[in-house]
């Protein structure tokens, strides 16, 4: 028996429609990519209702917060730091992993900052990253069919047939994973962050082979130099003196997910999804008359759209009037991801589409997505050089249309894992094993990061000081 895949489970319970006929479950009518059906209605609106009755994760305010923010990216005043897992999975939700990749993510804006002299916004792909798109519904393992792994959010990736199969209680526990994310980087980033800021924290070695070293540890240095007058001259050093923040962001991919956490809130207008700050639509779920446009077209979060093949300039303009009518500024972040070779081809007839159509948007460039690869031995991995060339591309192209690029959208992680080839410590094809974790797709190291921060403040600058 097949199944469906492009209807999802009808729930029977709605709020009253706006007077454009949104509600949080009017995407529900609509057909859907990428969510297979749940095997049983019942088990999916205990977990729903259960889910739409929990605390949300953020406020209302900080989501405004944010869109104000990032209407100054799109002014070209500050810049944007998105980056994470290619797919959290609930295992990982451990101190240390959320402590590496909060350090990783500080250290690179304090690197962007120093260099650039603007603000930098700072993203993660955090605390809700659960769900993932898969090119096929199935795949085959020791001779058996089962449903593909699409994320802790969904279904399990234990590589057995019953395990495969879409499971309601995983909404649930994907907001108790994010909560407890969440609360934990909260307290960091309130408290515990001076201790994230010490000389010793930043491990420089890897750079020693790098052209870039000595401005490398000058910069370092002189950032330490001033963390330690900030601690100085403010004696409750900085964490209360200026907080230190970090929005979260996710794929708005399990729309059942994002609707039963979207609601609304006293004295403010319209709906806001507090599961997240910002939600993205991926570049499989771009269906103009399909179920995601019409979820995203009624919160009042910022959401960022991927930019990428098949590179379909009207749709992309379509989807900017369902999300973005009136035009709002800080509302929409585009992201490019196009692989290397396409950037130069494709996005100058995107920007200047969306310029002539007077869009205002945060330009962004995601250099992952469009540059994977796998090795002779079947290893998804990507290519530190490939990955800087679309970032230069890109701003090569932003430069030349007289656009500010505002920001780049990373696949990273705190930990020294292998999954990248290439950057300063020169991992090759054969290293790639011996610490090769992802689930999903391979993301940059610290050190990788912390070099590809250096390298697309270089970029920057050389483009817009
Ligand atoms: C992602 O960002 O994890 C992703 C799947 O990207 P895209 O939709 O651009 O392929
Ligand atoms: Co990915």
């Amino acid at each position: 028996m097949s199944i469906d895949t492009t209807r999802a489970n009808q729930l029977r319970f709605a709020d009253a429609a706006e007077g454009n006929g949104w509600h949080p479950l009017s995407w529900n009518s609509f057909e859907i990519a990428q969510l297979p059906p749940y095997p049983n209605d019942e088990e999916l609106e205990s977990a729903y209702l259960e889910l739409k009755s929990l605390p949300p994760l953020i406020t209302s305010w900080e989501i405004e917060a944010l869109k104000e923010k990032l209407a100054l990216v799109s002014e070209g005043k500050s810049f944007l730091l998105q980056g994470g897992d290619c797919a959290e999975t609930f295992d990982a939700c451990t101190s240390p992993k959320l402590v590496n990749l909060l350090k990783v993510m500080l250290q690179m804006s304090f690197i962007l900052i120093h260099e650039m002299g603007i603000p930098v916004i700072r993203v993660g792909r955090i605390a809700g990253q659960y769900a993932k798109p898969r090119s096929s519904d199935y795949e085959e393992i020791d001779g058996k069919k089962m449903m593909n792994y699409r994320g802790d959010l969904i279904n399990s990736y234990q590589p057995n047939t019953d395990a495969r199969l879409p499971d309601p209680k995983r909404l649930v526990e994907a907001h108790h994973k994010a909560a407890l994310s969440l609360n934990f980087l909260r307290a960091l980033t309130d408290e515990g962050f001076a201790d994230l800021q010490h000389p010793e924290q930043w491990e420089l070695d890897f750079m020693q082979n790098n052209e870039f070293y000595k401005e490398y540890e000058q910069m370092v240095s002189s950032i330490n130099k001033a963390i330690s007058f900030m601690d100085t001259i403010t004696p409750n050093r900085l964490n209360t003196t200026q907080k230190i923040d970090i929005y979260t962001s996710h794929e708005a991919l399990n729309l059942f997910y994002d609707s039963a956490q979207t609601r609304r809130v006293p004295r403010k207008q319209g709906w806001f999804n507090l599961s997240s700050h910002l939600v993205w639509l991926g570049n499989r779920t771009q269906q103009i008359n399909g179920a995601h446009i019409e979820y995203l077209r009624g919160i009042q979060n910022p959401v960022g759209i991927k930019v990428g093949p098949p590179f379909d300039v009207d749709n992309l303009l379509n989807i900017l009037d369902a999300i973005n009518p009136t035009h709002e500024a800080g509302k929409i972040m585009l992201i490019s991801r196009m692989g290397h070779q396409n950037v130069a081809k494709y996005l100058p007839s995107f920007i200047r589409a969306v310029k002539q159509n007077g869009h205002p948007v945060v330009w962004s460039c995601d250099p992952m997505h469009g540059n994977t690869y796998a090795t002779g031995d079947n290893v998804k991995t990507r290519n530190f050089n490939e990955i800087l060339q679309e970032i230069r591309e890109t701003f090569s192209v932003h430069r030349s249309e007289a656009s500010y690029l505002g920001g780049v959208h990373l696949e990273l992680t705190g930990d020294n894992v292998t999954e990248c080839v290439g950057g300063a410590n020169g991992l090759n094809e054969e290293g790639l094993s011996s610490n090769y974790e992802t689930y999903c797709d391979p993301r940059l190291n610290y050190e990788q990061s912390l070099e590809m921060a250096f390298l697309v403040a270089k970029e920057w600058n050389r483009s817009y000081k």
